[in-house]
């Protein structure tokens, strides 16, 4: 498994030849290195429906065909945009090409504003994804939950920081300690000011931060990393 942070909650991983893109803000992200008609993937996974995690999904699914797997009532949406979904819900897990993934529960609002109305599309959701050989959550927009220590083993944990719309960093330093992964990876901050945030404060408190650059590609080699 290869991946790669690309600023607010983007996460992009290649595993089993497939290419996946997590909620891809592109437009408008200003620490973005994407540029969306140059994005290459077979899946794009959302969290949820707000504007800065749905993002350019509708483009980059008609430009490669991809698959948008979402929220049932998100997926739904925007499959009358004419592109390919898979609707999930919370607690359940599908096996795709790439792996397992299980549609994990966050506690957070979902609407989408179609630049007339805001039009509220279920819940919203983590995700977590075991490749047989890796697994990776993604914990999309959330508040911190106690049942984040349930997740399982977890190997790398995006977790967002940016507070007033998700958990700040006190409480991403207590899902980190609850999930215990091996990479905590913070996300969701300094993309807009009222989210700005120094991430080494988490990082430098968690017994397994990472920071990676944008755009930096790490990749889990073997069985274990
Ligand atoms: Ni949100
Ligand atoms: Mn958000």
């Amino acid at each position: 498994m290869k991946f790669s942070w690309h600023g607010h909650a983007v996460v992009q991983i290649q595993t089993h030849d497939k290419r996946i893109i997590i909620d891809p803000f592109i437009e408008g992200n200003k620490d973005c290195d994407l540029s969306v008609d140059e994005i290459k993937v077979d899946y794009i996974l959302l969290t949820h429906a707000h504007n800065d995690h749905v993002g350019d999904t509708v483009q980059i699914a008609k430009n490669n065909d991809a698959t948008v797997i979402a929220m049932v009532e998100l997926a739904d949406y925007l499959g009358s945009f004419d592109i390919k979904t898979h609707g999930m819900n919370i607690g359940g897990a599908y096996q795709f090409p790439f792996g397992k993934l299980k549609c994990t529960q966050a506690i957070h609002s979902s609407s989408y504003n179609d630049g007339e109305k805001n039009i509220p599309l279920g819940l919203a959701n983590g995700f977590l994804l075991d490749d047989g050989f890796h697994t990776l959550y993604h914990a999309g927009d959330t508040a911190l939950f106690s049942d984040m220590a349930l997740l399982g083993p977890v190997d790398v944990a995006f977790l967002p920081i940016g507070d007033n719309f998700t958990m700040g960093i006190d409480d991403a330093i207590k899902a980190s300690a609850l999930i215990k992964p091996k990479l905590s990876i913070p996300i969701h901050y300094n993309t807009f000011p009222i989210i700005t945030q120094d991430p080494n404060a988490f990082t430098s408190n968690v017994s397994n931060g990472r920071l990676p650059a944008i755009g930096e590609v790490i990749e889990l080699k073997g069985e274990k990393i």
